[in-house]
């Protein structure tokens, strides 16, 4: 059976300042997803959120970009904010940069990750939400878990992985595309995926099937709106087992936090602490960035779940270690590198400061 999962997700307020979502937010998107599935345009669906970004996990058949999808996601998202606004939750409606609907919701201000594939007879997937960072960050765990043998012992020792994975990588400031091989380009992939700022992994393929294992989302909210309107809050979604890596493979790459851009007003460096769905309320310095796994099997479309992956004693270390590094970054207070560069940062008083200053800046 071709079934589509569909994650597409916004912040379209939050509940207190950036931290997290207003039940009534994810009630609302409940309902109409409900009167969604009844009318036959969804098989099935669960809200969930991730800091302060709702984020709707849809099952049907109709394939990637169908408009009908798409156009649900934004009536939620439509709704969602017009309570937002009611309750006057900070920021209503930040991630909706239009208010008409034109058949495709790329673009639009909201991320997603879709992926149509032949559901298995077991079909093990993970959905990876991240909040307060950006799309890059899915690269280095993208890396670890179907390029790196230290991470995934099945590239070594199982023949359904030993010929390696595809990676798409998207340049999201040139809006271009290349597809790369592990293990053959190794070297080649990671001068791009090392710079996450610019490039982001969009897709990823097992090389001996040609199917689908990962999608993300890439969208990046600043380039589109050539402002600042937050920091993206990528989704991933990752399929397990079989002919590709086991979950705990798949899972492994956040045992040890990594830095990522994002925390406050998007413009730092800081450990991505991977938490159960209780715990994903960023609130210290809007931060550290969180991430949240949702284990579902699918089952002729149904979503069977969520199982709260991160929300386990191995993880613990984890957050410890990534509580440590915010430390130590916060320390850096307003410097590199806890600061992004210049030409990273989503907020900046630069230009107005070098208008004021200008002309007292001589030559040395
Ligand atoms: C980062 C984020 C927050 C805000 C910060 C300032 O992605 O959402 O850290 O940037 O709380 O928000 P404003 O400018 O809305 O007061
Ligand atoms: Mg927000
Ligand atoms: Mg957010």
């Amino acid at each position: 059976m071709r079934i589509t999962l569909s994650v597409i997700k916004a912040d379209i307020g939050g509940f207190v300042g950036h931290s997290s979502i207003h039940p009534d937010l994810v009630s609302t998107a409940q309902e109409m997803l409900e009167q969604a599935r009844r009318r036959g345009t969804l098989i099935d669906y669960k809200v969930l959120a991730c800091g302060d970004d709702l984020q709707l996990v849809m099952t049907h058949t109709r394939g990637e970009d169908n408009p009908e999808v798409h156009q649900l996601a934004f009536e939620v998202f439509k709704a969602g904010t017009a309570v937002a606004k009611r309750l006057k939750l900070y920021g209503a409606g930040q991630d909706i940069l239009s208010d008409a609907f034109s058949g495709n919701i790329r673009g639009m201000g909201p991320g997603l990750a879709e992926m149509e594939m032949e559901e298995r007879p077991s079909e093990p997937v993970i959905v990876f939400m991240a909040d307060k960072t950006s799309a890059g960050a899915w690269n280095l765990p993208l890396y670890k878990m179907f390029a790196d043998p230290f991470n995934t012992a099945g590239l070594v020792i199982a023949e359904s992985l030993h010929r390696g994975f595809a990676f798409e990588i998207q340049d999201v400031k040139a809006h271009k595309k290349i597809t790369l091989n592990a293990p053959a380009e190794i070297y080649d992939m990671l001068m791009f995926m090392g710079a996450p700022s610019r490039y982001a992994v969009k897709r990823v393929f097992n090389r001996a099937t040609g199917e689908i294992a990962a999608v993300s989302s890439t969208e990046r909210l600043a380039e589109i709106a050539g402002r600042y309107v937050g920091k993206d809050d990528p989704v991933l979604v990752v399929r397990c087992q079989g002919n590709f890596p086991a979950v705990g493979e798949v899972l492994e790459p956040f045992a040890h936090p990594f830095i990522v851009e994002g925390w406050m007003r998007g413009s730092h460096h800081g450990p991505l602490m991977p938490t159960s769905f209780r715990d994903a309320t960023p609130s210290r310095f809007d931060g550290p960035p969180r991430v949240i796994a949702a284990g579902f099997q699918l089952a002729e479309g149904h979503l069977v779940g969520p199982r709260d992956l991160f929300d386990d004693p191995a993880f613990d270390l984890a957050r410890q270690e990534a509580n440590l590094l915010a430390n130590m970054l916060r320390r850096h207070g307003p410097f590199e590198p806890h600061r992004l560069p210049l030409e990273e940062m989503e907020y900046t008083t630069m230009a107005g400061i070098m208008r004021r200053l200008g002309d007292r800046w001589e030559p040395l």
